[in-house]
């Protein structure tokens, strides 16, 4: 097994590499590449040590220190190292030639070739693919990169920084050389060789800089780029009015290419991008495609400073440029749309995809202790939890403050590989405060608790809230389970009078709406309270917490119609609702048409509420009307779960909802109907409109399916948008018959050349919750379309399958659990981290009832012993099972 490293292990690097040069000669499948290397002794390092330079998968061709060639014994070479026994204790030049098959990189780390273009990935640790090297992200240097290629084949060369020079290299092969002027540590180098289409932007930054932006994708197809080229002067603007930072290089170069592991990658000057986030046209894109191309341009915009320019001492420090990436890409996507939707559209993903997480066997804090393979780190908890840190330390220290603490961090960073500690000493800096307790959110896994309950005195004329915080005990191979210490929680509050309107209450300890709870108890007086009010926690869900707040159903309800805090009044609805769920599923309850009087109180509710306000804001309203999904009710069960109970609950709740307000839906639905040919808009108004609309269309069906069925089918062929389209094929979906096969082989038939939209098509009968998915995905699995090479189908057909198909993967025979499996089994030897990241569709295995949980844990043990796995896949396995 992959052996472990631990930040408390970590020691500066023996020798510094200031300047690269690279000649990299592409080549299908023999490119050579000659690093020449500035290198000298660290000053804090150990004198005399020897160099190990990191290498994976590389031929070694020549090698010559100071321009002569090694002696005898002077170097060793094994596969994942070259050392260099006595290095000079000066500054000394090494001059590395490697060869490396681009073409059979099936991993996608280092350099290989996406649909023919020759494209890299370095984060994490990829460079040392290329060339032996110091791979690690202290290590910061300068580049200069020359790329020689094929003219025909790769027309387009391009590298980090500027375009310094180009011409011609023979009679069929051409260079260009880049320069890249800022020190980066060798995850951020890139190149790309290609032939590629280009849509381009001028942009003008705050510091009077012309920037050429240019965005290249699959020739023809030039046309969908528009909206990435845009989303990137957008996020360009808008870092430089939110957090005063500028771009820093002449040209902003975005590649989308077909095969990516992650979603984008934020390469100095050069970012490279999964396709899916980059390629957009209403025929093809979802208004969540829009959103999230968007949101994911932004964020590796984001990262130039966020990342680049102060970029992390070590792999520890993921959350550094992670966290504060996503809590900046979040506040840019909630300036550009609408903030209370886009922070429940946050929370929702945090709730479905960090809580199970901090909850499970991969638990591990937002800056983990240990790692074997880090790139199993690149998680839900770093990215969503991190984020959420950043956001509570700005409700602690307030807007200003905390902008000014962003100021001084990139200010006293810039050019350095920073820490967590570095972070923070900012804001303390800044604010005057001792934010060491703080900390502890970086340190502690799992999601704490925070029982509420409240107390109003009639006579003293007081209410009273008492807060008590426990936190899980989690134990990691990295570490015992210490006694977890209390965190600070900020508590944004605030209390509504049952009838409507804010009470005009005081609490001296309550300052801008913020409470600050930062022992295991505490209780909070406030004082003219005449009346007994309702009270309003966590507004704009202030902590990553799981809130026990024993309201009423009566309380509940006035907060969905009466609180000013927009996630509170959504919260509210789904607290009602989940606690139907929650019943129901306990109970083992079987499908109905009437989730009870709690169900009937549920639907009363938002009679009123769509009545008086969904044609104002439809995007709200739609989140209002969905209910929590499954693996949030599974959370909320928490142990001896059985997932076909939950989706019977769910069910049951749904056909009520569509039969009680069914005729209002009807009429929204109306109502909101787009005049035929208007312009289609990506925009925030016009997709929230269609997610009111096709919510509607959801719940019409689930109570009426053959009626739904008709509307659906009608939605399907009239429809303008992809959209419409796509969420119209998903209510057929969901309705055996002959009407959803033909539906879904038509839309299969007529998008066989668009690989994104058919991932769409894989997911969506992949989710299907019938015992005859299973076949249906095996089915698929042969479809000439998918291949195991791809990522994104991977992701589309059998990740759908395993992380949004709880009854079907989580069938009583064992069966899903096996096909799960046996697909990261066949993946693990030509993509070990995409079957990794498959393997931890088991990460809630411990929480279903034992029928389940054996079959799973039979299906994991097959996995785990299986000779030869991934470092990657043995990671997830070990920890899953331990
Ligand atoms: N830094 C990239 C981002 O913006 C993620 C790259 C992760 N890649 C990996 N192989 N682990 O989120
Ligand atoms: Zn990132």
């Amino acid at each position: 097994m992959q052996s472990i490293v631990r930040l408390a292990d970590y020691r500066p690097s023996d020798y510094l590499i200031d300047r690269v040069d690279l000649d990299v000669r592409l080549h299908p499948t023999e490119t050579r590449v000659t690093a020449t290397l500035a290198l000298r002794p660290n000053p804090g390092g150990e004198p005399g040590a020897p160099l190990r330079l990191d290498g994976d998968e590389l031929t070694l061709l020549a090698i010559a220190l100071d321009g002569q060639p090694t002696g005898p014994g002077a170097i060793d070479v094994t596969p994942r190292a070259l050392t260099l026994h006595q290095p000079p204790q000066r500054p000394f030049v090494l001059e590395i030639e490697t060869q490396v098959n681009p073409s059979a990189n099936t991993k996608l780390m280092g350099l290989y070739r996406s649909n023919g273009v020759y494209c890299t990935q370095c984060e994490a640790d990829g460079f040392r693919r290329i060339t032996y090297f110091l791979d690690r992200p202290d290590v910061m240097a300068v580049y200069t990169t020359r790329i020689e290629g094929n003219r025909e084949a790769a027309p387009v060369l391009l590298g980090n920084g500027n375009l310094v020079e180009r011409g011609e290299a023979g009679p069929e092969r051409h260079y260009a050389v880049w320069h890249d002027p800022h020190p980066k540590p060798a995850y951020l180098f890139a190149l790309v060789g290609g032939r590629l289409g280009r849509v381009a932007a001028r942009f003008t930054t705050m510091e009077g800089r012309d920037v050429e932006i240019a965005v290249y994708v699959e020739p023809g197809k030039e046309g969908r780029a528009d909206f990435a080229l845009d989303a990137v002067a957008r996020s360009m603007a808008w870092d430089e009015r939110t957090f005063g930072r500028a771009y820093d290089l002449d040209v902003f170069n975005v590649v989308a290419v077909s095969d990516f592991n992650m979603g984008a990658m934020e390469n100095k000057g050069l970012n490279i991008f999964n396709d899916k986030y980059v390629l957009a046209s209403p025929d093809t894109a979802t208004d969540a495609d829009y959103a999230n191309i968007e949101a994911i341009i932004a964020h590796e915009y984001f990262h130039n400073w966020s990342g680049n320019r102060v970029t992390c001492r070590d792999w520890f420090q993921l959350c550094l440029k992670e966290g504060l990436t996503v809590f900046r890409d979040q506040e840019f996507s909630s300036d550009e749309r609408s903030r209370p939707v886009h922070r429940i559209a946050e929370v929702r993903t945090l709730r479905a995809r960090q809580f199970p997480e901090d909850a499970g066997p991969l638990a591990h804090p937002v800056r983990p202790q240990a790692y074997r393979e880090i790139n199993n780190f690149y998680t839900a908890t770093v990215y969503e939890k991190g984020a959420e840190i950043v956001r509570m330390l700005r409700t602690l220290l307030g807007p200003e403050t905390f902008r000014r603490g962003m100021d001084r961090y990139f200010s006293t960073c810039d050019g350095t590989a920073a820490t967590v500690e570095d972070f923070l000493a900012a804001f303390a800096a800044e604010s005057g405060r001792d934010l060491a307790t703080f900390a502890r959110w970086y340190a502690q896994a799992g999601t704490p608790t925070v029982a509420v309950t409240g107390a109003h005195d009639p006579a003293a004329r007081t209410y009273s809230l008492t807060f008590r915080q426990s936190l899980p005990r989690i134990a990691t191979e990295a570490s015992a389970a210490a006694a977890p210490e209390p965190l600070v929680i900020p508590v944004v509050l605030g209390l509504v009078a049952p009838a409507g309107g804010a009470v005009a209450a005081r609490a001296e300890r309550v300052r801008d709406g913020v409470f600050v709870l930062d022992r295991a108890e505490d209780t909070l007086v406030f004082t003219e309270v005449a009346t007994a009010p309702v009270p309003s926690v966590f507004r704009g869900f202030s902590a990553p917490v799981k809130v026990e707040h024993a309201l009423t159903r009566d309380e509940r309800l006035a907060l969905l119609a009466h609180d000013s805090d927009a996630f509170n009044r959504w919260q509210a609805a789904q607290s009602l609702a989940m606690e139907v769920l929650v019943a129901r599923a306990r109970a083992g309850a079987p499908l109905g048409p009437e989730a009870g009087p709690e169900g009937a109180g549920l639907t009363a509710a938002l009679a009123t509420f769509l009545d008086a306000e969904a044609l104002a804001d439809p995007a709200f309203a739609a989140l209002v009307l969905t209910l929590p999904g499954e693996q949030e009710v599974a959370q909320a069960i928490g142990a001896e779960v059985d997932p076909d109970a939950i989706w019977r609950a769910r069910q049951t709740l749904r056909v009520q909802l569509g039969r009680d307000l069914g005729s209002r839906l009807l009429g929204l639905r109306d109502a909101l109907a787009e005049p035929p040919g208007a312009p289609f808009s990506p925009d925030a108004a016009s997709a929230g409109r269609r997610s009111l609309r096709n919510a509607a269309l959801d719940l019409v069906a689930a109570a009426d399916p053959e009626a739904g069925i008709a509307l659906a089918i009608a939605q399907l062929d009239a429809a303008a948008t992809m959209t419409d389209r796509l969420a119209a094929l998903a209510v057929v979906s969901l309705v055996p018959g002959e009407a959803r096969e033909a539906a879904l082989a038509r839309f299969g038939e007529a998008y066989r050349h668009e690989p994104l939209v058919l991932d769409k098509w894989f997911a969506l009968q992949a989710m299907i919750p019938e015992a005859g998915t299973l076949e249906r995905v095996r089915g698929l699995m042969r479809h000439p379309a998918f291949s195991l090479g791809n990522p994104n189908r991977v992701r589309s057909l059998v990740a759908s399958f395993s992380l949004n198909n709880p009854t079907q993967f989580h069938r009583p025979d064992g069966a899903g659990y096996d096909l799960a499996a046996e697909v990261v089994l066949a993946l693990d030897g030509k993509n070990p981290q995409v079957a990794a990241r498959l393997l931890t569709a088991f990460n809630t295995w411990r929480m279903v009832e034992d029928g389940r949980r054996r079959r799973a844990e039979s299906a994991l043990r097959r996995v785990a012993g299986t000779p030869g796995l991934s470092p990657d896949v043995s990671d997830i396995a070990g920890r899953s099972l331990a």
